[in-house]
C-alpha cells in the first residue's frame, strides 16, 4: 500500500515540513540559492550633446539625459557603489541618413567614452551599445534601400566602423544592439582589423520587437519616424527556437557573451539560452520595466524597493549572470 511518493522515498507530512528551513530569517539567508552581487550589475547611461545642464526622461523618473560632466560625476558614483560596468548610449544634436554620428571619432559617445576613460581607469568596465538608432534621422536602426526597408548588409559596414571608433575612445566591451544578420562577424572582422582583437563582443543575440522599449525612445530620443523594428527584431511570439538559433549564431560569429532583452517577460528564453551555452548570459531589464515599477510605486501600489529587488533575483534565478538595469547604482549600495 505505497502512494508514488512513499515509494520514491519522499517524505510526507507530518515527517515532512517544508516550512522548517523558513522559519527564521538566518536559516532563509542560509538556503538562499540566489543572491545577487553588484558587481553583476551594469547601468545605462545616456549622454546627450550640446546640453547644458542633465535633463530628465519624463517616463523613467530618476534618470537622465547627462551632460558630459553629470556623466562622469554618476559614472563615478556607480563604481563607488560596486556596479560592475556601464554601458552608454549617445544623443547627438544633429542626426543624418546614415547615422554619421555613430562613428565619428568627435561624436558625443566617443568623447564621452574617451573622458570616461580617462577618469575612471578599471574601476568599472566601460561598454558601448553598437547601433545607428540613436544617430539616424529617420530612427531606424540601420541603413534605409530606397525603398524604406533596412539594409541589412549595408549595416553591417557602419556597425564595424562605430565599434572601432568606440573601441578607439576606450569601450571595453562591445555590444552590438541591431539585430541585422552577420552583425558579429562584421564587428569582430572590424574590431581585429583595427588592432582590437582583445576588446570583447557582448551581443544582444535575442532581442525580442517590444513595447517595453518605449521611455528609452524618449531618452534616446530614438524612436523611429515610421514603422516599427519588427522587420529586424524577433516576434515576441515567434518560436523559442529562433533565441536559440540567433544565440548559436552569434557565438559562432565570435561573442564572448550574449544577451536576452527584455527580461522579466522573457525569464523563460533567458532560463533555455543560459541552458545552452557555456559563455556569459546577461539580461536587460529595459526602460519599461523600470517604469511601470516606479509608476505603480508613485501611486503607492506596490513596494519599490522590495519589487525591484524581488524582479531582479527572478531573472538572477532565471539564469542571468549580468544584469543590465537602470537601478543597478541604488541596488549596489542597498546590497553592500
Ligand atoms: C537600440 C536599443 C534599444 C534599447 C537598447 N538598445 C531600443 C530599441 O531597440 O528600440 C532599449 C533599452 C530599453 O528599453 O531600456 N539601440
Amino acid at each position: 500500500p505505497h502512494t508514488p511518493a512513499q515509494a520514491a522515498g519522499l517524505a510526507q507530512f507530518p515527517v515532512a515540513r517544508p516550512r522548517r528551513l523558513r522559519r527564521t530569517a538566518s536559516l532563509r539567508r542560509m538556503v538562499a540559492g540566489t543572491r545577487l552581487h553588484p558587481a553583476e550589475l551594469v547601468l545605462p547611461m545616456f549622454v546627450k550633446e550640446g546640453i547644458a545642464e542633465p535633463q530628465p526622461v519624463g517616463s523613467m523618473p530618476g534618470v537622465v539625459q547627462h551632460t558630459r560632466d553629470s556623466l562622469r560625476k554618476a559614472a563615478h558614483e556607480a563604481a563607488e557603489a560596486g556596479v560592475g560596468g556601464l554601458i552608454l548610449f549617445g544623443v547627438p544634436e544633429h542626426k543624418d541618413a546614415r547615422g554619421s554620428g555613430a562613428d565619428d571619432p568627435e561624436g558625443i559617445v566617443q568623447v564621452a567614452l574617451r573622458e570616461l576613460a580617462a577618469d575612471l581607469g578599471d574601476a568599472l568596465v566601460l561598454m558601448s551599445d553598437t547601433c545607428l538608432d540613436e544617430y539616424t534621422d529617420h530612427g531606424h536602426c540601420g541603413l534605409l534601400t530606397e525603398d524604406g526597408e533596412v539594409d541589412n548588409d549595408a549595416t553591417l559596414e557602419r556597425y564595424a566602423s562605430a565599434a572601432v571608433a568606440q573601441a578607439a575612445a576606450g569601450s571595453q566591451v562591445i555590444a552590438p544592439s541591431g539585430m541585422m544578420d552577420g552583425q558579429v562577424a562584421a564587428i569582430r572582422a572590424g574590431l581585429d582589423a583595427a588592432g582590437f582583437e582583445q576588446t570583447p563582443i557582448l551581443a544582444y543575440s535575442a532581442k525580442y520587437a517590444s513595447a517595453f522599449y518605449g521611455p528609452f525612445r524618449d531618452a534616446a530620443e530614438c524612436a523611429p519616424q515610421f514603422g516599427d523594428r519588427s522587420a529586424y527584431q524577433q516576434d515576441p511570439a515567434g518560436p523559442v527556437g529562433e533565441a536559440l538559433r540567433e544565440v548559436r549564431l552569434d557565438l559562432a560569429e565570435g561573442a564572448d557573451a550574449v544577451m536576452v532583452k527584455p527580461a522579466l517577460a522573457y525569464l523563460d528564453i533567458l532560463r533555455q539560452v543560459r541552458d545552452l551555452v557555456e559563455v556569459p548570459v546577461a539580461a536587460y531589464q529595459v526602460s519599461g520595466e523600470y517604469a511601470m515599477v516606479e509608476a505603480a510605486a508613485a501611486n503607492g501600489w506596490i513596494d519599490r524597493d522590495r519589487v525591484i529587488m524581488e524582479s531582479l533575483v527572478a531573472i538572477r534565478r532565471a539564469g542571468a549572470d549580468l544584469i543590465l538595469t537602470y537601478w543597478a547604482t541604488e541596488v549596489a549600495r542597498r546590497l553592500s
